[in-house]
């Protein structure tokens, strides 16, 4: 199988404007509606969107959740493409509700995004598919749970993951065999819901962490996709991985140590495995998969795949292509993703996140943003606009972005915004140290 690469599609050959309607709200979907924007002939619409994104189009009133509202108001408006950010709606099925109404739709599928929706689906289908991944095994009940906790024999700490969405909380590493089965005995009666009825037990697998964006498209026997520049996240709250886990503090990408071979060994690895896998199980592909990757002493393993892209690596992502961003969606959600250039900058972009006092327990909203004049770009996330200005809105705020010749040089941009006091507010929390140790 050969990677494909789009080329340019008739989307914006018309004359008249392109439509296009976004789903979401966070810093992902304002990165990703800057970019759409970017080109002058969109106009674009965000349910529900947020006062930043406001900035660049028509924000609905109505959530990506809301299915009657959204059906309604595709087949009255008839968007040239719907473009879907989180997960949830699409494990919902909303890309299957809105593809019947004859609109093309970046997003997969619900049986696609079950890869995402639930971990016992995706792991028996790395397993089948020779996707390399960590041993694992799914249990139902506590007594066969206990016993499989207590002969444990794949080392320590002993991974549970709720089989379900959990809001990126629904992983525990249980250091003691009694954490295991009291995390487990709390997960099965039901902490996160129906979504932790089932549980994965897992190997440790340790190594450094990435993550890796395609974008796919796979419709019976025909298969193409394209490989983004992998980035790294930095999910611990505090400098040097210390402290609790978060949505991401901040990514970098490209990886300044992996080398054009590693590259290539992610592809044969987890990438060809999965598009052949999803093939052969008639799985179709219209978006983007994103790897998480635990790059260990035995080669690559896949820890999870999501079926969007993330946040932040969504602002890193958009700040190195150097494609219309509208073109190369619609051509996934057409199932044109062709051969040809896909461009992107050959230097590293960064975005470095503002969080807001309290994030990730107890997120405290309502202090006043002051907001100079950086130099990075202000991708939002959780802010309001007020008559007072933009006030704290959520726990990830504000990240900061930007791209240049190198690593270096992208964190000084941000560290230099962070020591003039461009962007702040009492007790706003960052890490400085995003993408340090790859330097
Ligand atoms: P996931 O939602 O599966 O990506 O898990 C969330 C986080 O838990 C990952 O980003 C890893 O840091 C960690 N994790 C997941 N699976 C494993 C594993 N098998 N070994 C070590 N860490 C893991
Ligand atoms: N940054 C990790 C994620 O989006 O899941």
């Amino acid at each position: 199988m050969t990677p494909l690469i789009p080329a340019a599609h008739q989307l914006n050959r018309r004359d008249t404007a392109v439509k296009i309607l976004l789903l979401g709200s966070g810093g992902r979907e304002h990165a990703l509606a800057l970019k759409l924007k970017s080109n002058p002939k969109v106009e674009l619409y965000v349910a529900p969107g947020s006062d930043a994104i406001a900035e660049c189009g028509v924000c609905l009133p109505f959530g990506a959740e809301d299915g009657k509202a959204l059906t309604k108001w595709v087949s009255k408006n008839s968007p040239d493409l719907v473009v879907v950010g989180p997960e949830a709606p699409l494990v919902c099925g909303i890309a299957d509700d809105l593809t019947r109404l004859g609109v093309p739709v970046f997003g997969h599928p619900r049986a696609t995004s079950l890869l995402e929706g639930s971990k016992s689906f995706a792991k028996d289908f790395m397993t089948r598919h020779n996707v390399s991944c960590a041993f694992s095994i799914t249990v139902d009940n506590i007594e066969e749970g206990a016993s499989l906790i207590s002969g444990w024999r794949h080392g320590y700490p002993i991974v549970l993951k709720a089989d379900g969405l959990a809001a990126g909380k629904g992983v525990t590493l249980a250091q003691t065999e009694a954490e295991a089965i009291e995390t487990l005995r709390d997960f099965l009666a039901g902490r996160f819901g129906d979504a932790s009825r089932k549980v994965v037990l897992e190997e440790p697998l340790f190594g450094m962490e990435l993550s890796l964006h395609i974008l796919v498209d796979v419709r019976g026997e025909s298969a193409s996709y394209c490989m983004l520049p992998a980035c790294q996240d930095h999910k611990r709250l505090f400098e040097n991985d210390k402290g609790p886990n978060t949505g991401g503090m901040g990514a970098f990408g490209p990886i300044p140590s992996l080398r054009p071979e590693d590259m290539e060994r992610l592809r044969k690895d987890l990438v060809e495995p999965t598009v052949a896998g999803m093939q052969k199980d008639g799985l179709e592909g219209r978006g983007v998969l994103f790897f998480g990757v635990m790059l260990t002493a035995d080669g690559p393993k896949l820890l999870e795949y999501n079926v969007r892209f993330g946040d932040p690596e969504t602002q890193v992502l958009m700040q190195l292509l150097d494609e219309d961003l509208s073109e190369l969606l619609y051509s996934v959600a057409t199932h044109k993703l062709k051969p040809g250039e896909l461009k992107i900058f050959p230097g590293t972009a960064i975005c470095v996140v503002l969080a807001a006092k309290g994030y990730p327990d107890d997120p405290q909203k309502g202090a006043v943003i002051d907001i100079k004049s950086p130099a990075c770009s202000l991708i939002h996330a959780g802010t309001v606009k007020t008559p007072d200005g933009w006030k704290v809105n959520g726990g990830r705020v504000i990240g900061l972005a930007t791209r240049a010749s190198d690593l270096n040089e992208a964190r000084s941009a941000v560290l230099s915004d962070l020591d003039q006091k461009q962007v702040c507010w009492p007790g706003m929390q960052v890490r400085r140290d995003i993408g340090l140790k790859a330097l």
